[in-house]
């Protein structure tokens, strides 16, 4: 894969003038618009916005699930459009880890074989991945429920190993769509001030959707999507 540069080293991911493009049937969505966005290392971005506003797109370009219809990205240095899939595969599974709202956990496996997962498919044995799945554990507050399968966790429990899991692989982003939806008040303020702690302690970075405006304040900054677009509403912004 191409190095674009390696001067810029603050700059995790920079778009510029991307758009995305759906079509279903004979219908075409403009799902984003002409986004410029700059991702520093170590910051913290919540993505707020209407239902159907593109805010999953966005977050899904940033993860390097989907690929633009225009546009160019940079991911840490990397010329991202002209990647193949599995030079964007492999990036993703070192550079990134993702948390959903539905935890995404499996059923049969415990949490500690849960969050063994992305190692193995890296190639670690299974010792070595399951010693360090217990470490991350440790790191949410969860070894003492390593063996417990996800029915037997709570909620916050739950969306606490699925961290665990993305941070297995020492990613240098963790990306977040909305991972406190399907918890209560109380689970989802436990699972904000652990992704806020990890980004002090261990400076990744951390982006996430929510609809909780409350939430949003405590991130750095705070981007609207909106038709497509992005709107800086950062305390720092102009009005
Ligand atoms: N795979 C797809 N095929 C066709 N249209 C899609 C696809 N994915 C998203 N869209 C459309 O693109 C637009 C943006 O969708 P997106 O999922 O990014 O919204 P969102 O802001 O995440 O919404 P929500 O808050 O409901 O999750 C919507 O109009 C949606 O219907
Ligand atoms: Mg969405």
């Amino acid at each position: 894969m191409k190095k674009i540069t390696n001067d810029r080293l603050s700059e995790l991911i920079v778009m510029r003038s991307v758009c995305q493009r759906y079509s279903k049937g004979d219908q075409s969505i403009n799902a984003l618009v002409d986004v410029d966005f700059t991702l520093c290392r170590g910051s913290t971005c919540a993505i707020v916005g209407a239902s159907g506003s593109g805010k999953s797109t966005l977050l899904n370009i940033l993860g390097l699930l989907e690929r633009p219809a225009c546009g160019d990205i940079e991911f840490a240095g990397r010329d991202v459009m002209n990647a193949s899939s599995d030079e964007l595969a492999q990036l993703r599974n070192r550079e990134i880890g993702f948390v959903f709202q539905a935890f995404n956990l499996l059923p049969r496996l415990s949490a500690v074989d849960n969050v063994a997962l992305p190692m193995t498919y890296r190639g670690v044995d299974r010792q070595s991945a399951r010693a360090m799945a217990l470490s991350q554990l440790q790191r949410v507050g969860l070894s003492n429920r390593a063996l417990h399968r996800p029915a037997d966790l709570s909620g916050g429990q739950r969306q606490r190993v699925a961290i665990a899991r993305a941070l297995v692989g020492e990613p240098a982003l963790i990306l977040a769509d909305e991972p406190t939806g399907n918890l209560d008040q109380a689970c989802a303020t436990e699972v904000m001030d652990l992704l806020l702690a990890l980004n002090r302690q261990h400076n990744v970075t951390l982006v996430m959707v929510t609809h909780d405006t409350v939430l949003a304040e405590r991130f750095e900054r705070r981007i609207e999507v909106s038709e497509g677009q992005l709107l800086d509403r950062s305390d720092h912004a102009a009005a």
